[in-house]
């Protein structure tokens, strides 16, 4: 593609990223296919020869374009709803094109010196202590394998080259996310020594269980060395008394690794700030700016108060990739599975100067508004009850039906196109969950979709 191609093509790419953006309502938020219509509509061989540009963006509005989920609609409520700001999208763009790889500060100063500064900066936000090392991975689930890979590494630095000795047992709540579990299975914990605390009413870990579990694992001759709380579960957006566990923590000299995946951007509303009470005692936290911080997917942000410990984890530097040691000159390469790393800290840069604190603030306060203002239709209506409280801005409700009945209301409001929805289940009931998390949603959309699930439910 020779430059002049580029440059009209990129215009015709924003052009239509910017009309997308504006007209995202009118697009069906769940596209309404089958598993293989796309993949069957396809060719089933790449072309030998190159193909024009014209007809792949042709083929991208015909053939994708209605196969995708819309995660940008503001009527999209599965999961934990996200936005792809403009700013981020803008940076995005800017670092496909730039394509440096961060791997060590020399390989790209900017991108190291940016991703330390952007982190500090979120830092501050959040509230947690200037000693608190940032590292930019791309989801919280491989943040969490990284803490678990340094606990493990405190609890037993011979592991790195002996493998291994088992005997080491990690804690987490039954309502933890599944990445937890599954960093423990590829560490080679082993399902069998990942203890799952139950939760009180609220869904919160137990304290008192998570202490009687450890001082009975003690008496076993295990050794606890990992505890995960979560502020703001998947399922309920709960939020465990991290305070409280991280005396637990220390009292057994565990790490103490605080899952802030979703819930963590709160604490950069400044009167929310306690929601992360006893995290600054952590050994680390995640928190995923692109959940509920405007950032286009992927960038989880890790941080740590031990980062030599993650470095004596993962450091293992070939002679081709030494470099003249400098305090100043981080190389993030020493800090993770990963050699190559994305300039992810740019849109996070841009994102957070462009919002400001405010900004970002005025936007998790209306989202938390929206939905205490919906749980409080719910919790007034008689056919409807609320399943879970509403610490964040995900609403945990279910019609008062059978599980059958609230399924099929699902799949009613999903198969209408026009808003998504997605469930859960709590106390062993079929539970709808509303997450309200795009930037572009406004009350309206809310109210919409809480009268097409009044709606779907005097149909079920
Ligand atoms: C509490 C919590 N932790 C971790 C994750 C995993 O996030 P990621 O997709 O970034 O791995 C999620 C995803 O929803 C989550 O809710």
């Amino acid at each position: 593609m020779n430059n002049e191609e580029f440059r009209q093509y990129g215009h015709d790419v924003v052009d239509w990223l910017a009309a997308y953006l504006k007209d995202i309502r009118q697009y069906p938020v769940l596209p309404a296919m089958q598993p293989g219509d796309l993949a069957d509509r396809l060719p089933a061989h790449a072309p030998d020869f190159g193909e024009p540009m014209d007809a792949i963006l042709e083929d991208f509005q015909r053939s994708i374009v209605p196969a995708l989920t819309h995660w940008n609609h503001p009527r999209f409520f599965a999961y934990f709803a996200i936005s792809a700001s403009e700013p981020g999208i803008l940076a995005e763009m800017l670092a496909a094109g730039l394509n440096v790889n961060g791997m060590l500060w020399k390989s790209c100063p900017a991108l190291t010196e940016l991703e330390q500064v952007t982190l500090g900066w979120l830092r501050q936000w959040m509230g947690l202590p200037e000693e608190f090392f940032g590292i930019i991975y791309d989801t919280a689930s491989v943040s969490t394998l990284h803490a678990i890979a340094a606990a493990r590494e405190m609890a037993d630095p011979e592991t790195r080259t002996r493998g291994n000795s088992g005997g080491l047992v990690m804690y987490t709540s039954e309502h933890a996310h599944s990445s937890v579990e599954k960093a423990g299975i590829m560490l080679g914990i082993g399902q069998d020594n990942i203890r799952k605390i139950p939760v009180d009413q609220a869904f919160r870990m137990r304290v008192d269980v998570l202490r009687e579990t450890i001082a009975a694992d003690q008496r076993a001759g295990k050794r606890p060395f990992c505890i995960i709380p979560t502020v703001g579960t998947t399922s309920t957006s709960s939020i465990d008394p991290v305070d409280a566990i991280a005396d637990v923590a220390e009292e057994c000299g565990a790490w103490l690794h605080v899952d802030a995946a979703y819930g963590g951007v709160a604490a950069v509303v400044p009167e929310l700030q306690s929601i992360l009470n006893g995290a600054s005692r952590a050994h680390s936290l995640v928190v995923n700016p692109h959940k509920w911080l405007f950032t286009p997917f992927d960038l989880s942000a890790f941080y740590t108060r031990k980062p030599e410990i993650l470095r004596q984890a993962f450091a293992l530097v070939p002679e081709y990739l030494r470099t003249a040691e400098d305090p100043r000159a981080v190389n993030y390469m020493d800090y993770g599975v990963q050699l190559g790393r994305r300039f992810r800290a740019l849109k996070l840069w841009f994102i957070m100067r462009h919002y400001g604190r405010e900004g970002i603030a005025e936007l998790v306060r209306a989202h938390i508004g929206y939905a205490q203002r919906l749980a409080a239709l719910i919790r007034e209506h008689p056919d409807f009850e609320l399943s879970a409280p509403t610490p964040f801005s995900l609403i945990c409700f279910r019609y008062r039906g059978s599980d059958d009945e609230n399924r099929a209301l699902l799949e009613a409001v999903n198969s209408s196109g026009k808003a998504f929805l997605s469930h859960t289940v709590l106390n062993g009931k079929f539970v709808l969950r509303l997450a309200i998390g795009n930037m572009a949603t406004q009350w309206e959309d809310v109210e919409e979709t809480w009268n097409l699930v009044r709606q779907a439910a005097k149909r079920t």
